[in-house]
């Protein structure tokens, strides 16, 4: 009897290992929102996220695209007497499930917020040894979208932290999308294509185009080092598994050019577009960029393969991302401090793209040039081009086939 009860337990936890998986069917194209991290960190509540939800929707953000609302770090209360987490009574007295009930209101889903270790990084409590029951509570609650941290995590395994808890959340029975926050550190793009949604490549960004904040024990990076650390992870990506190179710092207060650039690269990136500044007092050229319709469609072309650097001289850099229907994207762009002239030659960029296993073909193939953030067409390619771009600056071309 003892090893009949023995042989069907190891049967039932082998068959729900077997049959474990995530949720395959979110983030198709790189998930879009805005969360409060970058913006606010630890100093958050239900009236501002509610506030925010309202915005989204007023500032035309959530018709745009941005549909995941994320609390991140610092809603949290304590472990009740049976070990079940509760949010922090003071600042969402509420609780998460009526947050989850207005933002569902407006049409938007809402994100949360944890860590795979005993503490998060601001030191709530993880969900090292909760993750079944977490899993469970974010299902109750009626959450969409788990970012999963990995402070306090000495000694731990990553894949296997991250794997128990992609298997909670499936076994919770709500699709939720799975954002991995790992930093890079145990290469989950090698390993997590099964595992969750997203990525992140590295440490965090920071508000800064081009530096490296040391911090002590650790770094946060600018937005062309975060960029640099993207270009050889290209193959890893695609629909449902995105590189997370971290949310965007558009709005914050980078010059109308670095805020131009740091968004276009994240589109040629195929990155997940999560917004970080504060969206109830946007100016008029921090919503042109985020919802330039064209320049989101980059990020969220359905063939989801991420962008490469084809050329990089001299501080300009011009990048290729191959798209659906035969379409590319082209961006050219100024990293450095000084306004560039640039030949655009297009014979020099007849490239193989190894990922996509397709040749821009520019010796046989005319493409029609519109410039994303002009919102001009701007002949053919078969006329170079001079550019002048401005410091910390992009142009942004989409090539479509005009004929063979
Ligand atoms: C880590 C993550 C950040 C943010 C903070 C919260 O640093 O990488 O994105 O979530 O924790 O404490």
């Amino acid at each position: 009897m003892i090893k009949k009860i023995a042989f069907l337990l190891s049967a039932c936890v082998f068959s729900l290992c077997a049959n474990a998986q995530k949720y395959e069917e979110l983030a198709l194209t790189p998930q879009m929102g805005w969360s409060t991290w970058n913006c606010f960190a630890g100093n958050i509540d239900e009236n501002m996220a509610r506030e925010m939800a309202d915005a989204m929707v007023q500032s035309g953000l959530r018709d745009a695209g941005y549909i995941y609302l994320n609390i991140d770090d610092c809603w949290h209360g304590k472990r009740d007497s049976l070990g079940f987490i509760t949010s922090d009574p003071v600042r969402f007295p509420s609780g998460i499930k009526a947050l989850a009930d207005y933002v569902h209101s407006k049409g938007l889903k809402l994100g949360i917020y944890s860590d795979a270790g005993r503490k998060t990084c601001a030191g709530m409590p993880g969900s090292f040894g909760h993750e079944y029951q977490d899993a469970l509570t974010y299902a109750r609650w009626e959450v969409d979208y788990l970012k999963y941290d990995w402070c306090e995590s000495e000694n731990i395994n990553a894949k296997g932290a991250y794997t128990l808890m992609r298997d909670a959340l499936r076994a919770a029975g709500r699709p939720i999308l799975f954002s991995m926050c790992e930093w890079g550190d145990n290469k989950p793009w090698e390993w997590a294509a099964q595992v969750g949604h997203s990525w992140r490549t590295t440490g965090d960004i920071y508000n800064n185009f081009d530096g490296i904040d040391d911090r002590g024990d650790w770094k946060a990076f600018g937005v062309m080092q975060i960029l640099d650390m993207q270009d050889t992870l290209r193959k890893y990506a695609g629909p449902g598994h995105w590189n997370d190179p971290d949310m965007l710092e558009v709005g914050n207060g980078q010059s109308v050019n670095e805020d131009r650039a740091h968004f276009t690269m994240w589109c040629m990136l195929s990155a997940p577009l999560i917004l970080g500044n504060d969206i109830r007092k946007m100016s008029q050229q921090t919503k042109d960029i985020i919802m330039n319709k064209e320049v989101i469609a980059i990020d969220q072309d359905s063939l989801g393969v991420q962008g490469l650097k084809a050329e990089a001289n001299d501080g300009v850099e011009v990048w290729l991302k191959p798209l659906k229907g035969g379409d590319w994207a082209l961006c050219v762009l100024n990293r450095s401090t000084e306004v560039k002239s640039y030949e655009l030659n297009w014979q020099r960029f007849n490239i193989y793209d190894e990922v996509s296993k397709r040749h821009t073909g520019f010796y046989n193939t005319v493409y029609s040039v519109r410039n994303l953030w002009t919102k001009k067409s701007q002949g053919n390619t078969k006329k170079d081009v001079t550019l002048t771009i401005p410091a910390h600056d992009v142009v942004l071309y989409r090539l479509s086939v005009l004929k063979k």
